[in-house]
């Protein structure tokens, strides 16, 4: 039997039930739940000329659009070549370069230099005398000027231009078919034909649709800006990354001026491959070779510093992790931490205690990591450790040494998610050492073959590999 089909619907997140809420009971926003009538026929419904155009292409004969994928030889093959970006971190995370006609988005969280990167590259990419058309809907065209004079992105064959109008910027792209176009970014940019709120998940789907279909159809391969918010989703929900062909994110520490691209979702290239950039007064600078950018300004290794590797979002990020253990003259030993679980340090001293045979329970221990670096995940356990025991033993643990494994109450080393990702990150970084556990399973290990992996079954196996015990027992307890 038919039910009624009053369908409610919420043009932030996307959310559908039957009742009209005055705020959204998934998103939380008010006044964005509206009633919504299906469109009775989707292909002729939306007013956007282009959309129109498409739809009305004449699907009569399937010859034109059916082909062998044999008949993709050496001289079609030329229409996929990809475009340098100028940038060989770039280049590399992309899978080689920019392919033709596809459309990349570049996600991030707000002033971590989306706009500075992809005006450098659209510098670039015009020096080579293509066309390239920076579309802004965030700045002026003088504001952008002015960026770009303070980079030095000045090339005849950039154009500039500053709308919010969807419909302005697909008319200009379709003008100026440029060789290479960037729109910054895809929250700013409004279509009248859409009711949704600027920047809400509706609009911002349609902008993506409208801009992939102009893309496809005459072949402009487009960079896409995109603001994450703090749970690291593009738009609220990820409605829009299933739309584009690759997802880079980028980001880093506000701390330093290291920046990280990496490409979440890529149908032309890999996904773990990650680009280092550093954030300069005139413009960003790839950095090639990273190694020293995550280690504490002393290059000797002092004991009780260690490094490991958490994840955050899609991110990697190298954390030092740092100990010192004094005698306590107090009734209760002192126990200060800073960026790790202080629960979970009790419960790795006595672990140390009852399989390592390291003594701390009487000890005052200061535990912080560098720069205000959060470690609170079970995977840095072994690092914290191992952090301990060479801060009991005075034997320094060395600095492209990076530990990871979670510790169990029997002292065994557990696995941990993501190996291969904070893998290529650290050797990325220069690392040269990983201890891990035994049981670690890590997909296409041939990759890392350079480097020398340590398999530890148990904490104890893990500081007999640093040779933390047999300092720790010289020099007693
Ligand atoms: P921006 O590219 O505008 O960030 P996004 O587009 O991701 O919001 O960069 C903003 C920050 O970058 C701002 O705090 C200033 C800094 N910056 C530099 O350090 N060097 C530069 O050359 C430029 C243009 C910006
Ligand atoms: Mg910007």
């Amino acid at each position: 039997m038919a039910k009624s089909e009053t369908t409610f619907l919420c043009s932030d997140c996307g959310w559908s039930g039957e009742k009209w809420y005055g705020r959204c009971p998934n998103c939380g926003e008010w006044g964005t739940v509206n009633e919504y009538h299906p469109p009775k026929n989707t292909l002729s419904h939306s007013k956007n000329s282009h959309s129109v155009q498409r739809s009305s292409l004449p699907v009569t004969n399937s010859d034109d659009l059916v082909h062998r994928v044999t008949d993709f030889t050496d001289n079609n093959m030329k229409s996929q070549m990809r475009l340098q970006t100028g940038f060989a971190e770039f280049d590399r995370v992309l899978g080689g370069g920019i392919v033709s006609g596809s459309v990349i988005l570049i996600a991030g969280e707000p002033g971590i230099g989306k706009s500075t990167l992809l005006l450098d590259t659209a510098n670039h990419i015009a020096q080579t005398t293509n066309k390239v058309l920076y579309i802004s809907g965030e700045e002026s065209v003088s504001q952008i000027q002015m960026r770009a004079q303070r980079i030095h992105a000045l090339s005849d064959h950039l154009l500039l231009a500053s709308t919010t109008n969807l419909e302005t910027a697909l008319t200009l792209l379709e003008n100026e078919h440029p060789d290479l176009a960037i729109i910054d970014s895809v929250q700013t940019i409004m279509s009248n034909d859409n009711e949704g709120i600027s920047g809400g998940s509706s609009q911002v789907r349609e902008v993506t649709r409208s801009v992939i279909s102009i893309a496809k159809n005459f072949n402009i391969p487009t960079l896409l800006v995109g603001h994450v918010t703090k749970d690291g989703s593009v738009a609220g929900p990820r409605t829009l990354e299933h739309l584009v062909d690759v997802v880079c994110q980028f980001d880093g520490d506000p701390q330093t001026a290291l920046r990280m691209l990496r490409a979440t979702k890529n149908r032309f290239g890999p996904t773990d491959e990650v680009g280092c950039f550093d954030m300069t007064d005139d413009g960003i600078k790839e950095v090639a070779d990273p190694t020293g950018l995550f280690m504490s300004d002393s290059n000797l290794p002092s004991d009780g510093t260690c490094i490991t590797f958490t994840r955050e979002g899609h991110r990697s990020l190298p954390i030092e992790i740092q100990s010192l253990v004094t005698t306590s003259v107090l009734p209760t030993p002192r126990r200060a931490v800073n960026g790790v679980d202080s629960s979970r340090v009790s419960m790795l001293v006595a672990v140390l205690y009852k399989h390592a045979h390291i003594r701390l329970l009487d000890k005052d221990l200061y535990i912080s990591t560098v720069a205000g670096g959060i470690a609170k995940e079970p995977s840095v356990d072994l690092a914290i450790c191992c952090s301990l025991g060479s801060a009991a033993s005075g034997c320094p643990i060395d600095h492209t040494t990076a530990i990871l494994g979670e510790v169990a109450l029997t002292g065994e080393i557990r696995p941990l998610p993501y190996i291969e990702q904070r893998l290529v990150d650290a050797q990325r970084m220069g690392f040269t050492t990983f201890i891990i556990p035994m049981r670690q399973v890590i997909r296409k290990e041939e990759r890392f073959k350079s480097l020398t992996i340590i398999r530890v079954a148990t904490l104890a196996e893990a500081l007999r590999a640093l040779h933390l015990t047999t300092r720790f027992n010289h020099q007693g307890r």
